[in-house]
């Protein structure tokens, strides 16, 4: 009998702390990991390199559809303009059916050597991998994540605000969870984990917890 590949989808509002904590499991549980966001924000990279506008649907479409990650430079895609540029491609669905396979091809085929695959973004849990192993939901409140947002930020960006990184956030939660297609929220059976009060050490622990508990009841099966 085939044994399924563990897939654990971690879904959360902007900078919520998804990626680190992510990270930090894919070594503990040997799982191959993809930040999703990468996928947006290369697509809403792309776009502002080549002088188009993100909210031009048949651009957008164009471009989310010959899209590969070969294209773009992980340090040129992590400034606030691309996040909010890769969260105005991400509402059109074609960028979406576009960047959907190579999502599904990472969780169902994780590299050798690897027991599975984590993939953090809005919609895993509810649309790239319904079938996950395991969902969790990280929240933090807006001004925890804002501040977390500003201190990456402002190594870069000298001059942003912390009142401007709270702004920005909370317009780009509004547009990931208003869209029609695969917005923001928890999907059904995702534990929650509220980051706001939280080391990185208690959510990594807190989240061992939800997914050993999920794998001990998966063997048990
Ligand atoms: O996680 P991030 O900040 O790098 O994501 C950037 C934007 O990409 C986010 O505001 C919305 C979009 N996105 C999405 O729509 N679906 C995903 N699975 C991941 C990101």
């Amino acid at each position: 009998e085939e044994v399924r590949p563990l897939v654990i989808a971690v879904d959360g509002p902007a900078a919520a702390g998804k990626g680190t904590l992510s990270r930090r499991l894919a070594g503990y549980y040997g799982l191959a990991y993809l930040d999703t966001g990468t996928l947006y924000r290369g697509v809403g990279w792309l776009m502002m390199h080549r002088n188009l506008d993100p909210r031009n649907a048949e651009e957008a479409a164009a471009t989310a559809q010959g899209f590969s990650l070969d294209l773009v430079a992980d340090a040129d895609i992590r400034t606030g303009d691309v996040g909010k540029a890769a969260s105005v491609v991400a509402v059109q669905p074609a960028v979406r059916a576009a960047l959907l396979q190579y999502q599904r091809d990472f969780a169902a085929r994780p590299p050798k050597g690897t027991q599975g695959a984590i993939l953090d973004g809005r919609d895993i849990g509810t649309v790239v991998c319904p079938d996950a192993t395991v969902k969790l939901y990280v929240t933090a409140s807006d001004e925890a994540r804002a501040e977390r947002r500003w201190r990456d930020l402002t190594l870069g960006e000298p001059g942003l605000s912390l009142s401007q990184v709270l702004e920005d956030i909370r317009r780009r939660d509004a547009r990931d969870s208003s869209r029609a297609e695969a917005p923001l929220r928890p999907a059904p059976g995702a534990h929650l984990l509220d980051t706001t009060s939280l080391s990185i050490d208690a959510a990594f622990a807190a989240a061992r917890r939800v997914i050993d508990r999920a794998l001990g009841d998966r063997r048990a099966e």
